[in-house]
């Protein structure tokens, strides 16, 4: 009886061949075909040659090419809503920047935006290069990636303070930035690190109006950047609303594209006793961060004078 069942399910749960519905997009040219055997009690073995369904990267080619094959993750693909969601850091067979780094940018969050506002051989500048995850999907997608930061964490991330960077005025066709989000995290450490002002000192907010009056500089007329922020709660400590501040600052440079909020994967949200902590506190989790997506238009919006300053 047992073995009854369970050869019909072996027989008809499986998705044999390669069903289109199953895969991410393309066809690979020559699925893989992958033995799977049943064994009855009598010692009688079921083999069947699977054609397994293909979910990989359409991204990546080079998945593709060196024949590997992506189970774990959803294809990646432009997020069409303001309510981004990837359930990985990374995606394709690779990592971009680095895992163990915290407070890495998840990838998909860059990958969209370069897809949508720049092009191929577009210069793409990530002032807070951390880990390098920008540099990475810049190579992904064929865009000359620049990073910096005040800790290069690799050798292709250049060591500069984000409020003066060493880039001409107009130099770049995109500028990412993932800046820290007053002190949760320590960084580097040092002094210069914004990461050790907390966002309810005025201290945090002028330095971000230097970064930000530093992308504005570099960026190009009609091109576009991304700031990437959580806002901030500590327990026991008042609320800072950091998006809406900061997208306050943005205003007096750019011209606001969207607003996206991008759901929060992160390791610590997977803890039961945080989610319990939250009801027994009364407070909330940060189940998001903002995505401001913002465009310089020079015709339009003309930033205060004592904002800006010229190399
Ligand atoms: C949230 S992390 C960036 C993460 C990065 N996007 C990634 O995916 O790895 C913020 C970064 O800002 C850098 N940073 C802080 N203050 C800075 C400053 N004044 N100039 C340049 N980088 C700074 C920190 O060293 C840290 O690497």
């Amino acid at each position: 009886m047992v073995w009854r069942k369970l050869r019909s399910w072996f027989l008809q749960e499986i998705p044999w061949g390669s069903d289109p519905s199953l895969c991410s997009g393309q066809a690979f040219p020559s699925p893989p075909q992958t033995p799977l055997s049943l064994f009855a009690p009598s010692g009688l073995r079921i083999t069947r040659f699977l054609h397994l369904p293909l979910i990989y990267d359409r991204t990546c080619p080079m998945n593709l090419h060196n024949n590997k094959v992506n189970f774990g993750k959803p294809a990646l693909e432009l997020q069409t809503t303001t309510l981004w969601e990837y359930p990985s850091q990374h995606y394709g067979t690779s990592v971009q920047g680095d895992q163990n780094y915290k407070g890495a940018t998840p990838s998909f969050v860059i990958w969209n935006l370069l897809r949508r506002y720049t092009r191929e051989n577009d210069t793409v500048v990530d002032p807070m290069c951390g880990s390098g995850t920008t540099l990475d999907v810049c190579k992904d997608l064929k865009r000359k990636g620049r990073g910096f930061d005040l800790a290069p964490y690799r050798n292709d991330i250049v060591k500069a303070d984000a409020r003066s960077l060493p880039l001409e005025d107009e130099s770049s066709d995109f500028v990412f930035i993932d800046p820290p989000y007053s002190t949760h995290l320590t960084y580097s450490g040092k002094e210069e690190c914004i990461g050790t002002l907390d966002a309810r000192s005025d201290a945090y907010y002028e330095a971000m109006t230097e970064v930000i009056a530093e992308i504005y500089r570099v960026l190009r007329d009609k091109r576009y950047c991304a700031l990437y922020v959580s806002d901030s709660f500590k327990k026991g400590k008042p609320f800072v609303p950091l998006g809406f501040e900061l997208f306050n600052i943005l205003g007096h440079f750019f011209r606001p594209v969207d607003i996206v909020c991008v759901v929060r994967h992160n390791q610590t949200l997977k803890r039961r006793n945080w989610h319990n902590s939250a009801v027994e506190g009364n407070y909330f989790l940060r189940g998001f961060n903002y995505l401001f997506i913002m465009k310089k238009d020079v015709e339009t919006i003309r930033p205060p004078k004592h904002f800006l300053k010229r190399k």
